[in-house]
């Protein structure tokens, strides 16, 4: 799998999302209102992803020509980290990560650290938070992959792959393990509109490591639900308040509901940090809302009549009542209620 997200000693590179699968094309990021800019625009998508992201972006401020010594980097955080927070409202990992990055710079700058000192400590903590992402997500495959039956037939959402966290992936990571255990028969791919992240990366990442692919249109789940080729469905989250409730990409609440008709298991696969234990319910889980012409035009062109209005919400809440189990890095939940999501997290994050 090719290098999506990677720290250059004092930039970061990019795969450029937008322009897979035809095209492989890097973005240099050298600010934190560049990385701002790559996460609100989804040249970097998925929660982890944008979290790890957001991390380096906060490393960069460390370089930028204003920083003459510990305070004036400081300063220069914490204005990157409120940048950064504000790129993309749902994914609670993006204000996970920066208020980590923003934490230890606080604490390592205590000591009367140097700039020096700062920016090398800045570096560790972003490197750390992309490599914890990977095992975590190795793990959630290990965890999760007894849950796909044997010769599985498995349907998933939007795309929660190695493209969407550090690597491996949380959705795809479960299908990945238990491909390596003989266990996947297919992959039923929703191509996931309006951004296709289904018919572009899903498709892309799975077909890459030769794991058996179909995209579907998103109004195909129910009809093939019915006629018994789903055995399970495993989608990611972007926030899981602390009952379970899951923010997922828009049309994953449908997809629960179906599931859960049809008599099949839905899995929601997620590390630590998409969860949100502040909040008691998914009511209080902000949905971003996008702009109108991502939904009205396709491929160049509109397909909505001008001054017709168009409604782009990004995500939606699936109640923890629909959702099977939810695998972790640190275990399975599931039932998924409130005793259970704080018994299997711990409280620390
Ligand atoms: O708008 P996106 O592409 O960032 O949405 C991504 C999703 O909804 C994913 O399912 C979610 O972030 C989980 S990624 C492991």
């Amino acid at each position: 799998m090719i290098s999506h997200i990677e720290w250059c000693k004092d930039s970061l590179r990019l795969l450029d999302q937008r322009r897979l699968p035809d095209g492989i094309e890097f973005m240099e990021c050298r600010t934190p209102e560049a990385t701002a800019s790559a996460i609100r625009d989804m040249v970097v998508r998925g929660a982890p992803a944008i979290g790890i992201t957001a991390a380096y972006g906060v490393a960069l401020a460390a370089f930028g020509p204003n920083v003459s010594d510990g305070e004036a980097l400081l300063a220069e955080v914490k204005a990157a980290a409120k940048v950064l927070e504000q790129a993309r409202p749902t994914a609670v990992n993006l204000a996970w990560a920066v208020r980590r990055m923003a934490a230890k710079a606080r604490q390592v700058a205590k000591g009367g650290a140097s700039a020096d000192v700062l920016r090398r400590a800045l570096c560790l903590e972003a490197i750390a938070i992309h490599e914890e992402d990977i095992a975590a997500c190795r793990a959630i495959g290990r965890n999760g992959l007894l849950l796909v039956p044997e010769g599985g037939r498995v349907l998933t959402h939007c795309n929660a792959g190695a493209l969407a966290t550090g690597g491996y992936g949380t959705a795809l990571g479960v299908v990945r393990a238990a491909h390596e255990a003989g266990r996947v028969k297919m992959v039923y791919a929703d191509e996931t509109r309006p951004y296709l992240q289904g018919a572009r990366l899903t498709a892309w990442e799975l077909s890459q490591d030769d794991i058996p692919v179909t995209v579907l249109c998103d109004d195909m789940a129910a009809s093939l639900m019915a006629k018994g080729f789903v055995d399970v469905v495993i989608v990611g989250a972007d926030r899981i308040a602390a009952n379970g409730d899951t923010a997922n990409k828009i049309g994953t609440y449908g997809l629960a509901v179906l599931a859960r008709h049809h008599g099949i298991p839905f899995l929601v696969a997620a590390p630590a940090s998409t969860f949100d234990m502040a909040l008691p319910t998914g009511a209080g889980i902000p949905i971003e809302s996008r702009a109108a012409e991502e939904v009205a035009v396709i491929a160049g062109r509109r397909v909505v009549p001008g001054g017709v209005a168009v409604l782009h919400l990004a995500f939606d809440v699936t109640p923890a009542s629909l959702i099977s189990a939810i695998v972790t890095e640190r275990g399975v939940i599931s039932p998924v209620t409130g005793e259970n999501v704080a018994r299997v997290l711990g409280q620390a994050k």
